[in-house]
Parts: C-alpha cells; structure tokens; sequence
C-alpha cells in the first residue's frame, strides 16, 4: 500500500465509525508495512502524567509505561511536536527499546491544542526518517486525532 492508500484507508475506517481501540491498533498495523524502514512501529496514550503503551507491532519494549519526563516520547508529548533523533546513541534523552534500533521519531497526537498520545517508530537504520516520513505521519496523526 501506498502511503496516499494507507491515508485513504484510514479515513475510510473513520468514516464506517471503527471503534477507536480497533482502530489505532489498524493503523499501527498499515503503518508498520508501509515502509521496510520501521522496524518497531507503536502507538502510546497520555493517562495522567504517563504515556501508556496501547499496542505495537515489533520486539516487545520494556517501556509499557513513560512518564512525560523521560525519553524521546515524553520529550514530544511535552513539546508537542514531532521528535526525529537521527541517531539514539547519540541522544542522552533516549530510552533503549531494543539494541538494534539507530533512529527514531515520535509523532504527538494532538486535537485542540491537548496531547491525547503519540505514534513512535524505531528504526534498524540510521538516520531513518526524512522530512516525507515526518509529513506522512503528522497526516495519519491528525487523522487518529479526530477519533478522540
Ligand atoms: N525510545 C523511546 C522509548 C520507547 S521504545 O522506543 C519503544 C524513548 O526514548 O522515549
């Protein structure tokens, strides 16, 4: 699927009024194959002060739970504004999923100015995410974004 398919399908699931759980764990899943650079594709909600994993699609992490203090999620949930660490190793912030993993972003979701969670994907790669990956998702974002 094309990322423009990915965009229409997503809508097309809004439109039938797909539950909102059925349907971030669908986009998880057509985010995860559109591109062979997301190796770990996941979608955490803000509950409280902590982002919570709500489902995923790679190597179990260990970071189920995130207070917005720490790493590069809560870093964009906090900035409201995507995070791209072209290099994790290189980034003090950085909370360690899984040892392959060179790159990263983060994705808020956002609906009336208030953080309701984030997209996050790893990557094997890296400097994985170029400014069409960051376009591409702020899209899906502002889509799911809708569902809250
Ligand atoms: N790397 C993230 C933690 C989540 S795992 O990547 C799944 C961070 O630094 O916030």
């Amino acid at each position: 699927m094309t990322k423009e398919q990915i965009l229409a399908r997503i809508k097309e699931l809004m439109a039938a009024n797909l539950d909102r759980d059925t349907l971030l764990r669908e986009a998880v899943r057509l985010i995860h194959r559109s591109s062979p650079k997301y190796n770990w594709t996941g979608i955490y909600l803000l509950e409280g002060t902590e982002l919570v994993l709500h489902n995923y699609i790679g190597a179990p992490s260990p970071h189920t739970r995130i207070p917005l203090d720490k790493g590069i999620c809560g870093a964009a949930a906090r900035g409201r504004q995507t995070v791209i660490v072209p290099d994790v190793n290189a980034d003090p912030r950085y909370l360690a999923c899984s040892l392959e993993t060179r790159s990263e972003i983060v994705v808020p979701i956002i609906k009336d100015g208030k953080v309701y969670g984030e997209i996050d994907i790893d990557s094997h790669t890296l400097n994985a995410f170029t400014a069409e990956d960051k376009a591409f998702l702020e899209e899906v974002s502002a889509l799911l974004s809708q569902s809250f």
